[in-house]
């Protein structure tokens, strides 16, 4: 007998999209921030997300302690509009003999894990390490859409993963690695 077909695929494929924006105006459960290990602030969208949700949210990584790269950890929004930020810290590129591809799948792994233990249902995403961190972006977006899709297999409670753009090369590469995955 021929294995069952595997829908799996074209449920994960409807519940991922990519869209240009900035993600600290969407009203989703949870938006992912693209920090670094200190988990105190930066430039690009974490000095993005820090403006957006206020003071508060500096005070509440502060007691955190940091957080390694390829992990991830979870605080309130205080200001904005979404309910949770998880912080992620992406690698940084070197040649991506160094480790890079694992930790890049860990980040979105590791967020996706925090986001269905606290119920949470829509999340965005940014193009995690594809900014200052230097990350091919069309790489980068076959990592997370390859690693998103795998979750969503074995987890019905998140509804739909959004990834972010910020410019438009970026968008092609999600666009791309949507079409590459699911076809166009
Ligand atoms: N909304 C969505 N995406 C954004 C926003 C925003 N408001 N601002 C920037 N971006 C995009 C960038 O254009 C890039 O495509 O997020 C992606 C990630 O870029 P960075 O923010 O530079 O993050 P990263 O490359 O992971 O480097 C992290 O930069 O800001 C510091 O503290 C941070 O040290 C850490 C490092």
């Amino acid at each position: 007998m021929f294995p069952p077909p595997d829908h799996s695929g074209a449920a994960a494929r409807g519940r991922l999209a990519a869209i240009s924006g900035d993600i600290t105006g969407l009203k989703v459960d949870a938006i992912v921030n693209a920090a670094n290990t200190s988990l105190l602030g930066g430039g690009g969208v974490d000095g993005a997300i820090h403006r957006a949700a206020g003071p508060q949210l500096l005070a509440c990584c502060r007691a955190l302690g940091g957080c390694p790269t390829g992990d991830a950890r979870i605080t309130p929004a205080f200001e904005l509009s979404a309910r949770w930020i998880i912080h992620t810290v992406g690698p940084v590129w070197r040649d991506g003999r160094h480790g890079e591809p694992a930790l890049l799948a860990s980040c979105y792994r590791r967020s996706l894990e925090l986001a269905a233990a606290n119920s949470v249902r829509t999340i965005a995403f940014p193009a995690i390490s594809c900014g200052v961190y230097g990350y091919p972006a069309p790489q980068a977006a076959c990592i997370a859409v390859g690693e998103t899709a795998a979750f969503l297999k074995n987890h019905e409670s998140i509804e739909q993963i959004l990834f972010v753009c910020f410019s438009d090369d970026i968008l092609q590469a999600y666009q791309g690695a949507l079409a590459g995955r699911f076809g166009a």
